[in-house]
């Protein structure tokens, strides 16, 4: 399936018209959405795709003879082949389709259930949401292993000479996001990369916050296993991507049994498929996947050094007249960090401001973000999040401030 996309320089006014629901109404305003963290939007050009695919192409893969299966199981190859290139993975078997970064997540964990014993140590951050905490817990619960935590500061940044006490030679597995989802800090993942391969530790990159701002370059990296998901970088939903070194993937056994990830079943025994089909037992997400293909060319023809660019501008102007609202505080100040502010403000609860900005036409999301440690350690029960895409412009950033002071005068 061929894309037609073409953008030569980066203009928001000629982007936003690549998204057809930005131009609709909420709450009779128009809608400004500052809730790019939890999904992205959909360019129509992915829309497209995915009308395409059921129009046209729909049917099985890797299964039929008949030229329809066949149609369909070279799109969805070819779309495995883009999230390689587009991850710089060195072989198209590394990257097992799933069906976002919480699958990723739990295959990985549920293949080290076989290969820990008891008083093996697993790092993860002090940075995670729920679903990069969670397996992990579970897999401690199953083999005995112990879980640490690297702590992290004021600033939401980690503390990387506690990581380095934290590392022994009973170390197996590190996990930490490439960006935190509830502060927006970007993590060193090259540091701690190195740092956990100098033990003999494996690492797992959750990338479902990096992927939209960024390119991650796997080789580049020497990451072990890097997860990220189609929805937040213009994707649908219900689809994702685990990439695995294969000297990895090859140790681990199959996630989920069923047709497609089997060499040959008999009533004695089952030998399983080769990388990648050895994950990916039932019928996959296929339209989705092929629409994140589509998402895939769509984002690299923005570029993502026009996005890193203009998403800083974003966020340089959303803190500093954020900041000038009286009682407001942002929780996640790193320098390093990418185009989200979580805040509140003194006496008043984020659920109230983000109602309230939400009759305005904005969405924003309040809570604890799936990151309650994170709120924790700040001792709040939850922020308000507004996270900026490209797609986004100053404009709206002022109709956010405009509207964060119209609810603060109304809840004080
Ligand atoms: N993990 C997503 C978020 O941060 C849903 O909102």
């Amino acid at each position: 399936m061929k894309s037609t996309i073409q953008h030569i320089a980066f203009n928001v006014e000629e982007i936003r018209k690549d998204f057809p629901i930005l131009s609709r109404k909420v709450n009779g305003n128009p809608l400004v959405y500052f809730d790019n963290a939890a999904t992205s939007q959909t360019p129509q050009v992915v829309i497209d795709a995915i009308v395409n695919y059921y129009s046209s192409i729909n049917a099985n893969i890797h299964r039929g003879v008949h030229s329809l299966s066949q149609e369909a199981t070279d799109a969805y190859e070819q779309a495995r082949q883009k999230i390689q290139t587009h991850f710089n993975a060195k072989h198209s078997h590394e990257i097992i389709l799933t069906s976002g970064t919480t699958h990723g997540i739990n295959l990985v964990a549920h293949g080290f259930s076989s290969l820990l014993q008891q008083g093996d140590e697993i790092i993860v951050s002090a940075l995670e949401h729920h679903s990069n905490i969670v397996p992990w817990q579970m897999l401690c619960e199953q083999t005995g292993a112990i879980l640490k935590v690297i702590p992290m500061n004021q600033e939401g940044e980690l503390v990387i000479s506690d990581y380095d006490n934290l590392l022994s030679e009973k170390t197996k597995l590190v996990f930490v996001n490439h960006i935190s989802n509830a502060l927006g800090t970007i993590n060193p993942i090259k540091e701690i990369i190195n740092k956990a391969h100098n033990v003999g530790a494996a690492v797992l990159i959750d990338g479902a916050q990096s992927c939209p701002h960024l390119k991650p370059d796997v080789q580049a990296l020497d990451v072990d296993f890097y997860v990220a998901s189609a929805h937040k970088m213009c994707g649908p939903t219900g689809v994702g991507v685990l990439y695995g070194k294969s000297s990895w993937l090859n140790k681990l056994p199959p996630y989920q049994g069923g047709g497609e990830m089997i060499a040959e079943v008999t009533f004695k025994k089952t030998t399983y498929a080769d990388l990648p089909h050895k994950f990916e037992a039932g019928t996959p997400n296929i339209c989705g996947v092929i629409a994140f293909g589509v998402a895939i060319d769509y984002i690299n023809s923005i570029g993502f050094d026009n996005i890193a660019a203009y998403e800083n501008e974003l966020l340089n102007h959303a803190t500093k007249n954020l900041l000038e609202i009286e009682g407001l505080k942002i929780y996640g100040t790193s320098r390093n960090k990418t185009s989200v502010i979580s805040f509140n403000i003194e006496g008043i609860h984020p659920y109230d401001i983000g109602s309230i900005v939400d009759k305005l036409g904005i969405a924003v999301r309040t809570g604890h973000h799936c990151a309650q440690p994170i709120m924790d350690f700040y001792n709040i029960p939850g922020t308000v999040r507004a996270s900026f895409s490209f797609y986004n412009t100053l404009e709206e950033i002022d109709v956010l401030v405009d509207a964060v002071k119209k609810a603060k005068l109304m809840l004080s």
